[in-house]
Parts: structure tokens; sequence; C-alpha cells
């Protein structure tokens, strides 16, 4: 079996971050799951469906192609060929994606994208239920956290260095929200796996976080 490390948690707890760099160290493929389901929002979106019409939703799936591309920031996300690397993470797309993601047909059909993913190379992903449904054989789970003003503040900085408009007490609010509904959805919600290694990243630097990560990978190796 290829190696497998999942990292799942909340919004905002730095799971891109750390995975891109972890990856990068070990030669594995990154999978950014929730960029995938922001692709699908974005997709409802250009299709002019309402985000609540369920089977809309789901009669869309089958023309959705998502394609990742390295490159040199991590990696370049695609909607049928278009680079929708920045248009995902619009506003609208975060304040959406929560209610896409929550149907069944959706997650079944990601789900199962990410497995083939899977079975290419050894792969580091990241989601919130990669660990649990996604990958629950995985070698390493980390289940990374940070406290809700720790990862506002991160948030605030990241839409402030790209010129989006950001109010710290918004996104407090938003990150906190999509955290209820991504915690207290049906199906497989974001939940630490039983043999997930909790990580918490509150007052920690980027480095300090993939120093005690590669250790305990190293230490399964
Ligand atoms: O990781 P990111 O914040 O970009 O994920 C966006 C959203 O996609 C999450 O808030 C969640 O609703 C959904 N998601 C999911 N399962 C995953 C990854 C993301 O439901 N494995």
């Amino acid at each position: 079996m290829n190696w497998q490390i999942a990292i799942d948690g909340p919004a905002s707890a730095g799971k891109s971050t750390i995975a891109k760099i972890l990856a990068s160290n070990l030669g594995y493929i990154y999978v950014d799951t929730g960029a995938m389901y922001r692709t699908v929002t974005l997709a409802v979106k250009r299709a002019h469906i309402d985000y609540n019409d369920e089977s809309k939703v789901i009669e869309l799936l089958d023309k959705i192609n998502i394609d990742f591309e390295p490159d040199v920031s991590g990696q370049r996300v695609f909607l049928n060929h278009d680079d929708v690397t920045e248009e995902i993470r619009s506003n609208e797309i975060t304040n959406n994606v929560s209610q896409v993601a929550a149907y069944a047909d959706v997650r079944t059909d990601l789900v199962e994208r990410q497995r083939q993913l899977a079975q290419e190379a050894n792969i580091i992903m990241d989601g919130r239920d990669i660990g649990t449904t996604v990958l629950p054989l995985a070698q390493v789970k980390i289940f990374l956290v940070a406290s809700v003003d720790e990862r506002a503040q991160r948030r605030y900085k990241e839409n402030m260095a790209k010129g989006m408009t950001a109010n710290l007490e918004t996104l407090k609010a938003d990150i906190a929200l999509r955290d209820y509904k991504d915690s207290h959805r049906a199906i497989s919600p974001l939940i630490q796996a039983d043999d997930a290694i909790l990580v918490d990243t509150t007052g920690h630097s980027i480095e300090e976080v993939v120093t005690e990560i590669t250790a305990i990978i190293n230490d399964r190796q």
C-alpha cells in the first residue's frame, strides 16, 4: 500500500499550509479536498443553481471535472480546464461550501475521486473526513486545531495580503459557523478519528508544527 497521511481539522487551522510543506519535503502528492468541495460549489454558482436545491446540485456532478496542477505556490485548481484557484476562495464560495458539502451524493462522488487519487502515489490529503472516511487505513492521521481567535487572525492577515476586504469579528463568526455546520452534518461530520493524533497549533509557528508532525511521521516509518 502507498503511504497515506491524513490531516483533518476545522477551518483555517493551517492544514493546507502544513500539508504542502510536508508533501514537498517527503516528495508526496498533496490533495486539498476542501478545494474539491469549493470547486463543486463554484460550479453550482456558475450554473445559477440555488445552493439549497439538492437534486439540481447532484445532477451537475457528472459535468464537473476537477484537476490539480503543481505550481510554485503549491498547486492550481481547475474546473473543466478553467483555472479557478483564486475564485474558489471568494467569500461567497466560503460561506456556501458547507451547505453543498453536506449533501450525501456530493460526498459519495468526491470521496470516490479522492480514493482514486490516493491509489496513484504516496499522498498527503487534508480535509474534514480523511482519517474517518476517505482513508481509514492511513498510516498517519493528524487532527490539527487552533483557537477560533487565532484562526480568524490568520485568515484576516491572508485576506489583507490578497487585497480582499476583511473584518476580524465577521471572520470569527464565519469560521465558528462553518465549524458548527461541518461538525453537525449527518454524513461524515468533522470529528477526530480514534487513532488520530491531536496537534494544537495555537501559538506555534509553521516551522514548529512541521517539525512536530515530521517527528510523528518518522516514528511510523
Ligand atoms: O478546507 P477548506 O476550508 O477549504 O474546506 C471548505 C469546506 O469544504 C469545509 O468547510 C467543509 O464544508 C468542506 N469539506 C468537507 N470535507 C472535506 C474537506 C472540506 O466537507 N474533506
